[in-house]
């Protein structure tokens, strides 16, 4: 069966289990279930209830759509998210975005955690990403065709990141008192972090933040139609001199910096 059939197959079975029609995508980092129990009417759908939905690995991680209404925002965020190093193929990572876009969904907000490289960077800080760097990832668009989306698939990809909803973001981190960036982010496939000398090479080509996800996501929500904001928590320094890295650290950064995180999206959704 196509791409497209079984994207329109589990796009069905959403819609049946809820009377929300989400305008906002948002993709949630890990741990923030505390955004869920601020959320109304919602319905958690189980990832492995949806027909073709791929299935979370990740130990401790929640695999869930919901579909709800946050701050008054109609909005379907997923709960647990797939990653390239756990093993699963690029169409797998961004089969629930191509399902948020079926569903209506018109704009994807994209959180993540990732090392701060630009020098300017705290642990803490949120950086919106401009741009980003991926020519050395497999294409979540190969072996797409126009015949089933209706669009090409030689995506234009001089504006991935929506310039109205940077402005939106960056006004809402100033109300708000929240530190941020604007930067270029990249991703690698991990699960291994950085090197010395890869930090240095990505320092010298102008990349700001490194993460292992969001790009893939941000490609196919384009490729939908969709216009996408990429927030990444900045949760440990990639410097020249690097400091030893665990996902433990990364772990807790993200954790102290959630309620802010989460303050910063709740104001942000009236404005869309
Ligand atoms: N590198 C890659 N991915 C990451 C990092 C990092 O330093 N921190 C969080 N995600």
């Amino acid at each position: 069966m196509s791409l497209y059939k079984k994207v329109q197959i589990a796009a069905a079975f959403v819609r049946s289990q809820s009377t929300i029609t989400p305008k906002v995508g948002i993709i949630l980092g890990s741990g923030m279930g505390e955004v869920i129990e601020q959320m109304e009417n919602k319905k958690i759908i189980p990832y492995e209830t949806i027909p073709y939905f791929p299935v979370s690995t990740v130990e401790g991680h929640a695999g869930n759509l919901i579909l709800a209404r946050w701050n008054n925002v109609e909005v379907i965020a997923m709960q647990g998210r797939f990653h390239y190093y756990e093993g699963y193929e690029m169409e797998q990572i961004t089969f629930p975005i191509r399902v948020m876009a079926a569903l209506g969904a018109q704009i994807l907000i994209i959180i993540s955690a990732a090392g701060g490289i630009h020098p300017d960077l705290q642990v803490g800080t949120l950086l919106f990403v401009k741009d980003h760097v991926s020519f050395w990832l497999p294409s979540p668009l190969r072996g797409i065709t126009e015949k089933d989306w209706g669009v090409s698939r030689f995506l234009d990809c001089t504006q991935l990141y929506d310039k109205a909803l940077l402005t939106l973001a960056e006004a809402t981190a100033k109300e708000q008192n929240i530190p941020y960036f604007v930067g270029i982010h990249t991703m690698v496939v991990g699960p291994q972090f950085e090197t010395p000398a890869e930090i240095r090479l990505l320092r010298s080509w102008g990349i700001d933040s490194v993460g292992m996800s969001t790009i893939p996501e941000t490609l196919v929500a384009n490729h939908s139609g969709m216009k996408v904001l990429g927030v990444c928590l900045i949760t440990d320094l990639l410097r020249e001199e690097p400091e030893p890295i665990s996902h433990e650290a990364v772990l807790k950064a993200a954790e102290q910096a959630r309620p802010k995180l989460i303050r910063f999206l709740k104001h942000l959704l009236p404005k869309l």
